[in-house]
């Protein structure tokens, strides 16, 4: 459906020192691939990778941005910031984030605002705890958690956005969803953009599956019609297990 991208999350691993050799790593193992491939590095690493990345396939992501411009916001980092360094990617609504960070589907859609201001593509997670599963209610989650983050947002700017679908439960647990369960929330997330926007649109946007998503199951995963990519957490680590995943988005 929507083009495919595979996108790593280092989130709080590696070292700046180590990260260009890292992802001249990812460089050469990904080279085959016919997806779009992200490294979404900490800010402290944005520098190293872009320098690796410079001139190549690979796309440099943050983990995270500030909505506002600038400012007496001490620790934060705008997206002024991360364009200027040429980083052209940024996730936002991650679970970790919403959990630790007081992010809320009112900041996600603050953030998502100021990366189409700016020229970034935000990737906006989603995704159901394991409680609101076993009680029925994962889309009804999801679809305010969509609605929220994309309230204002245009048919034109939303489809630049990269959904990642990542089930809250399947996280660094090695639980993966299974094909169709993940299938079964992206072909739902999808229809519910068709009904905010129109089919063309929904037809556009890339959705990803993340959690626990890995060498083994990715092509599984993969040949599921609404899953566009994924959003990789421990496999983006490893240079070879990530290029099984990208390998595999075809
Ligand atoms: P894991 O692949 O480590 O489960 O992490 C998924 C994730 O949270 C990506 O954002």
């Amino acid at each position: 459906m929507g083009k495919y991208i595979i996108a790593g999350n280092w989130k709080m691993n590696k070292l700046p020192s180590e990260t260009y050799d890292f992802v001249k790593e990812v460089v050469e193992a990904t080279k085959g691939a016919t997806c779009e491939v992200v490294c979404c590095t900490p800010y402290v690493c944005l520098a190293p990778a872009i320098e690796a990345a410079k001139g190549t396939h690979v796309k440099i992501g943050a983990e995270n941005l500030h909505y506002e411009d600038k400012g007496a916001f001490t620790g934060e980092i705008s997206a002024d910031m991360l364009v200027d360094m040429g980083v052209q990617y940024v996730i936002m609504g991650h679970s970790e984030r919403r959990e630790y960070n007081n992010e809320t589907d009112e900041t996600v859609n603050l953030k998502a605002k100021k990366a189409f201001e700016k020229g970034l593509i935000p990737i906006v997670c989603c995704g159901e705890s394991l409680e609101q599963r076993e009680a029925g209610i994962t889309m009804d989650w999801i679809a305010i958690q969509i609605k929220k983050a994309f309230a204002g947002i245009s048919a034109d700017d939303a489809k630049k956005v990269v959904i990642a679908y990542e089930p809250i439960w399947a996280i660094g647990t090695g639980k993966t969803a299974t094909d169709e369960q993940a299938e079964e929330v992206c072909g739902a997330i999808r229809k519910l953009l068709a009904d905010l926007y129109d089919d063309a649109t929904a037809k556009t946007i890339t959705i990803q599956y993340g959690g626990s998503m890995n060498a083994k199951n990715a092509a599984g995963l993969l040949s599921k019609p609404n899953i566009d990519g994924g959003l990789i957490g421990g496999a983006s680590l490893k240079a070879p297990d990530f290029a099984v995943i990208t390998g595999a988005a075809k």
